[in-house]
């Protein structure tokens, strides 16, 4: 359990990093310590993320949950704007005729959980503000048994309350949290009230402007999760950087009865080994074992158990080694190409935020189709069934936080907040032999700012995880009419670089591709992570009419020859694989909101362009 005294000093030390590439006086730096302290209070509360929750007593809290809509947020705030103790968060009900209560849950609507609210009624179709989430629940309390709130994900500000108390408050949309209440639960009557609000700001992670659908809500699973008084919080158990047998990794038990033997198993490798946890609950684990390696080709998952005396958890983990050598990315050793595309958390075919087993099926069912080993999941991380089906399947994955254009560089609280959904997206997949790469950032424009911010995101990423791979969607820009150049200085700190052009939509027409060429400051491999252009499907023309399949197909066509001339190639990820939604494209009877830059159209159609794409990556399969 994080106190909000050492959460504060964490993060203030965290700052340090951040202060010390501010060239700021020392009052001012004082200042900013001051400001950090008190900013990590966001999520006070947050206990330390519980891994993997599937493998664990769980008790589901999805389904119908009442609302109430308060754009005004006058469930939190009073008539002088001041945060009120007597809030919706109380859910109280008048208990005299006389008594004056003007909101009551249990009258107003209800919301499916998971789901975002947009897409479940037109009313909330556009609306960006505070939705407040009510569910009742009974919970038969057990002896020397601990629960938890647990959120997959909330979009964007959370703030959590059981029984009119405050639980905590979470913020970013698209990472996993969970409190304690095991103090605060009771057998019957208990009330869990969220209040959800997806207003964007500038100083947030995303920030003002997206190119995707601002989908509010409680947009994936709730759980209630049962543990002994101490279990097994967290571990980390991969192959170590660049061997293909040797295990490291750690184990963290959370409670009262830290120092125990956890033991690691893996029957079908026919491997055990006890570890010893010191006073913090805390071993590091280092062992070889005869393991099969997972790949695209075999995506061999191992039963692995982590037991401790007073608590057992199980996992399907894979074993594969992922690293670079010169432009080469080798996997278990053997250069790979990454033939791959991105995914928006879009719902195949209904739309709004996907969130289900079904939905990863259906969107890397579609992949796979395409003949892809890789999936670039932009621009923030997926909900865990991508990623567990990505590692059942056998698709490679990047996974990115949505620092995503213009980020407010500068401001300390800016940065916590993304180093914070960094360390949750790590946190939740680390053990998914799927995820090959972590991705910093997507088209960031350039400046010493950024470049500290995104360094300091670098660092920590290989603090927490150095095995797997760091990238991010870099700019590049032309050198002449001919020659476009890779040489963003945050490249030097890459693993892989990543780069995004589209040649032929926004940057003149298809046949464009023919006379370039791609150069690269840096001896390291290049995915290109975006290209493409828009298509609505069943709209068809010549290849120069835009918004036509013919146009799209012709787009790929060219890209793809352009591809193979690039020396240090090592994966692509085109944008996209299905359409979007967008409230950037306004484009009535071709958009309507929807980007159309998919290979599959909202409705699940495969458009011309999918088909010369797929023929490609045929091809690749067959070297
Ligand atoms: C950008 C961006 C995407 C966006 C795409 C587009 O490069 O990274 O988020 O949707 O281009 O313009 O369609």
């Amino acid at each position: 359990m994080k106190t909000l005294a050492r959460r504060a000093i964490t993060s203030a030390f965290a700052s340090l990093e951040l202060i010390d590439n501010n060239p700021c006086e020392p009052v001012t730096k004082l200042l900013i310590l001051l400001l950090l302290a008190l900013a990590p209070s966001v999520n006070a509360q947050q206990t330390d993320l519980i891994a993997n929750t599937d493998g664990r007593k769980t008790i589901n809290l999805n389904g119908q949950w009442q609302i109430i809509v308060d754009p005004y947020e006058s469930g939190f705030y009073n008539y002088r704007y001041q945060p009120s103790n007597d809030g919706y968060f109380k859910n109280a009900k008048p208990k005299t005729k006389s008594e004056l209560i003007e909101y009551d849950f249990d009258s107003s609507g209800s919301l499916n959980v998971p789901g975002d609210w947009n897409t479940q009624t037109d009313q909330l179709f556009f609306y960006e503000g505070t939705v407040w989430y009510k569910r009742s629940f009974d919970y038969a309390r057990k002896p020397n048994t601990r629960v938890f709130v647990y959120f997959g994900g909330a979009n964007y500000l959370a703030d959590v309350y059981l029984n009119g108390e405050k639980i905590g408050r979470h913020e970013g949309g698209f990472t996993p949290f969970n409190f304690e209440i095991t103090k605060l639960v009771r057998d019957s009557g208990n009330f869990l009230v969220v209040k959800v609000d997806n207003k964007r700001r500038r100083d947030a992670v995303p920030t003002l402007m997206t190119d995707w659908w601002n989908y509010g809500g409680l947009t994936r699973d709730v759980k209630l999760i049962e543990t002994p008084t101490t279990f097994v919080n967290d571990y980390f158990i991969q192959l170590q950087k660049g061997s293909r047998n040797h295990v490291t990794g750690w184990v963290k038990l959370a409670g009262d009865k830290l120092n125990q033997p956890v033991t690691i198993r893996i029957p079908e490798a026919g491997f055990s080994r006890s570890f010893t946890t010191d006073a913090r609950g805390f071993a590091a684990i280092d062992f070889s074992a005869d393991l099969k390696l997972w790949s695209p080709e075999d995506p061999k998952l191992y039963d692995v158990g982590i037991e401790a005396e007073t608590d057992q958890v199980r996992d399907r983990i894979g074993f594969r080694s992922i690293e670079t050598r010169g432009t080469d990315i080798l996997l278990n050793g053997r250069p790979i190409f990454l033939r791959g595309v991105c995914i928006h958390e879009e719902a195949p075919i209904r739309g709004g935020r996907a969130y289900s087993r079904e939905d990863a099926q259906t969107l890397l069912g579609w992949a796979k189709d395409l003949g892809a080993n890789f999936v670039r999941l932009a621009h923030y991380p997926h909900n865990e069934w991508m990623i567990r089906e990505a590692d059942r399947l056998g698709i490679m994955v990047w996974s990115e936080i949505p620092v995503y254009w213009t980020i407010e560089w500068e401001n300390p609280v800016t940065l916590e907040n993304a180093r914070n959904q960094l360390g949750e997206m790590i946190a939740r997949d680390k053990n998914r032999a799927a995820v090959v790469i972590w991705s910093v950032a997507n088209e960031t424009p350039l400046s010493d700012a950024r470049l500290a911010f995104l360094k300091n995101l670098v660092s920590h990423a290989r603090n927490l995880d150095p095995g797997r791979l760091l990238s991010a969607a870099m700019e590049r820009h032309y050198i002449n009419d001919t020659t476009q150049m890779i040489d963003d200085p945050l490249g030097e700190y890459l693993d892989v670089l990543g780069c995004n052009e589209y040649v032929g939509w926004y940057d003149g027409l298809p046949e464009k591709a023919d006379h370039l060429e791609f150069k690269s400051k840096y001896q390291k491999p290049l995915v290109m992570s975006e290209f493409g252009g828009d298509a609505l499907y069943g709209n068809h023309g010549d290849a120069l009419s835009r918004w036509t399949e013919e146009y799209q197909e012709s787009i790929y066509q060219h890209q793809i020859a352009m591809l193979k001339k690039i020396p240090f190639l090592r994966g692509t990820s085109p944008w996209i694989l299905t359409d979007f939604r967008s409230p950037r494209r306004p484009l009535p009877k071709i958009q309507d909101y929807w980007n159309r830059k998919g290979l599959i159209s909202s409705r699940g159609e495969k458009k011309k362009a999918f088909y010369v794409l797929q023929a490609w990556y045929r091809e690749l399969q067959q070297q």
